[in-house]
């Protein structure tokens, strides 16, 4: 009898430790996203299966380059499900990131996706941050063909040190990753975060956060 319970145990944790490990299964074979469907749920409502089409799956925009004339000197170009209904509920997601010489993929956060990205053109100095142990700087050049994986919800960048444009490609894992940028975060909040709170939490004077914050506004 005690055996069997701890048989029942041991399975127990083995099917519960599995069920942490990865995306929930699909329970069909898409969920093509429903844009106009009233319903909240987590992720869009599906379409009716009749009314999919190919283009749900589909998107053409990968061949062309992102408008880096803005003050990051980068772009990102999506492919999740904002762009793409049929990656409704598939847990994955793409991006076209462009960056001039001199560009930035400024500080970032995805709440909901690791993410994997390869250099295709041009070189990238890349990293993350950890959380523990605390704040180490995990970081790296790349040069075309190399691959980077960025853990899921962790501080990272890229920036294009090089004389030439850049480009990569990024897989997340996630259909709607989200993207957090730090300094705008911060800085730009609407309303603004007091800069009593700001002088305290980055050790400097008020007019100095008065000053950063003015560059967010
Ligand atoms: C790129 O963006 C800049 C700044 O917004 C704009 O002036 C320019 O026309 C854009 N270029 C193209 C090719 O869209």
């Amino acid at each position: 009898m005690a055996s069997r319970l701890l048989m029942l145990l041991a399975l127990l944790a083995v099917a519960s430790r599995g069920a942490m490990a990865s995306d929930p299964s699909l329970l069909q074979d898409f969920c093509v996203a429903d844009k106009m469907s009233k319903v909240n749920v987590n992720g869009f409502a599906c379409k009716d299966a009749e009314d999919v089409v190919v283009e749900d799956f589909v998107f053409s925009g990968f061949h062309i380059a992102g408008n880096t004339s803005n003050k990051q000197g980068s772009a990102v170009t999506a492919a999740n499900v904002a762009q793409v209904p049929g990656l409704n509920t598939m847990g994955i997601s793409m991006a076209r990131i462009d960056f001039a010489p001199k560009g930035l993929n400024p500080p970032h956060i995805h709440p909901r996706a690791t993410e994997i990205l390869t250099v295709l053109e041009g070189s990238l100095y890349v990293g993350f941050i950890t959380s523990i142990p605390g704040s180490r700087l995990i970081s790296k050049v790349l040069t075309k063909g190399d691959v980077f994986v960025f853990p899921k919800a962790l501080v990272h960048f890229q920036f294009n040190y090089g004389t030439e444009n850049a480009v990569a490609i990024a897989g997340l894992s996630s259909q709607n990753p989200g993207v957090i940028t730090v300094a705008n975060t911060v800085f730009g909040s609407n309303p603004s975060l007091s800069d009593d709170i700001l002088a305290k939490a980055f050790q400097v004077d008020k007019n100095t956060v008065d000053w950063i914050q003015a560059q967010f506004n």
